[in-house]
């Protein structure tokens, strides 16, 4: 019955193509193993203390399984709209507009905010949503060299009408941070509008690199997601009261969707409220991390980062591939990231690192990758 459709033939052609290449992506579901692959930073995902309080605040409320609609239609409600107000408030941002996903997020807030003759600077390694959101917008848009303040200014010096350069405080492939202090005191000098992508510091360092630098004054808009250290799922974007109407009004990831349900705001609310309680988890992940980077050697390829990402170079589809199947018959859960994910000669096991990993675990993933690589 497919086979009747022309477009069958083409896309089998092109995943057979992909194949070939070692490139092509499958699902797969696998309960094995220490999981050193998820965003769940913080365990908050797995948390019965916030899956309780989850439940408490749901009890409290009528019952509402879906939301009804969009924002602007059937879709808002007084909890939404408290929930945004709760996180301006504790981010010291004028205002907070809440999004489905992180990905809604930058492709609605990219897509809208760049005018035809405005210019788009974005560091060369930020997040694919935020190049979805480039490409569906009219400005100009030039990338620059992953972290090069020097290479942003020679942009800066060249760039038109309204300025923004987009980075993330935290890069989610690399792990690496962003020079935050100069690159917003660049944007400064050329009255740029610096725009960052929390997702990946968002409970990690503290509420995000950009309140722990207390630079939220300088810095036009951010974003932030739920669904990694926060353990839930959505995002938004914090900024002036005037950029939150215009999303309101233009970002059509926003508007042309059917909002998060009761149980998400709830969900993010309760989340909030138990990372301000739980500088255990945060320590407990910073003394991971500490000792992970006290285990490693830059020189056997693992890229620089003081952050919960932490990867290891293997060029190759099939060698990463290979790698990452032989690491996980140690019982423990890595994933290879493999290219067009990351550039050609990039792929990587991205190890990720948690509150709830133990020393014994890292020390045993750390032996497992050593011994697999001499192999
Ligand atoms: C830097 C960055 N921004 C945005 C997103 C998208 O967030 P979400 O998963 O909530 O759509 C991700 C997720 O992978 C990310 O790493």
């Amino acid at each position: 019955m497919q086979n009747m459709f022309p477009a069958e033939k083409s896309i089998s052609e092109i995943l057979a193509k992909r194949e070939s290449n070692g490139a092509l992506r499958r699902l797969y579901v696998t309960d094995k193993g220490i999981d050193f692959c998820s965003n769940d930073y913080l365990g908050f995902a797995r948390s019965k203390v916030l899956a309780d309080m989850i439940n408490e605040g749901m009890a409290k409320l009528n019952v509402s399984n879906g939301s009804g609609g969009s924002r602007l239609l059937a879709g808002n409600s007084k909890y939404a709209e408290e929930l945004e107000s709760f996180l301006a408030r504790l981010y010291s941002s004028p205002a907070a507009l809440v999004f489905n996903s992180g990905y809604d997020a930058n492709v609605g807030l990219f897509s809208s905010l760049p005018l035809r003759g405005d210019t788009i600077i974005y560091d060369e390694l930020v997040h694919a949503s935020i190049h979805d959101g480039i490409r569906l917008s009219r400005a100009d848009s030039f990338p620059f060299k992953h972290n090069d303040v020097a290479h942003l200014e020679e942009r800066l010096q060249k760039a038109k009408g309204n300025i923004y350069v987009a980075i993330e405080s935290v890069y989610s492939m690399d792990g690496d941070t962003a020079p935050l202090k100069e690159i917003v005191e660049l944007c400064e000098k050329y009255s740029a509008h610096c725009i960052v992508d929390e997702a990946h510091a968002t409970g990690v360092f503290g509420l995000g690199m950009v309140p722990q630098m207390n630079l939220q004054d300088k810095v036009y808009a951010r974003v932030h997601t739920f669904g990694k250290a926060v353990g839930c799922h959505g995002a938004m974007v914090l900024g002036s009261a005037a950029l939150k109407q215009y999303l309101v009004n233009y970002a059509r990831s926003f508007i042309y969707t059917t909002s998060l349900p009761l149980h998400s705001l709830v969900s993010i609310e309760c989340a909030y409220k138990l990372l301000q309680k739980s500088p255990d988890a945060v320590g407990k992940l910073n003394d991971n991390i500490v000792h992970f980077q006290g285990m490693i050697n830059d020189n056997d390829g693992w890229i620089d980062s003081n952050s919960a990402i932490q990867s290891l170079i293997v060029p190759g589809n099939e060698n990463v591939k290979r790698l990452a199947l032989a690491i996980q018959a140690h019982d423990m859960d890595v994933r290879p990231i493999m290219s067009p994910t990351v550039a050609e000669g990039k792929e990587r096991i991205r190890v990720c690192l948690h509150a709830f990993n133990t020393h014994k675990e890292i020390d045993t993933l750390l032996g497992a990758i050593k011994q697999e690589l001499k192999k």
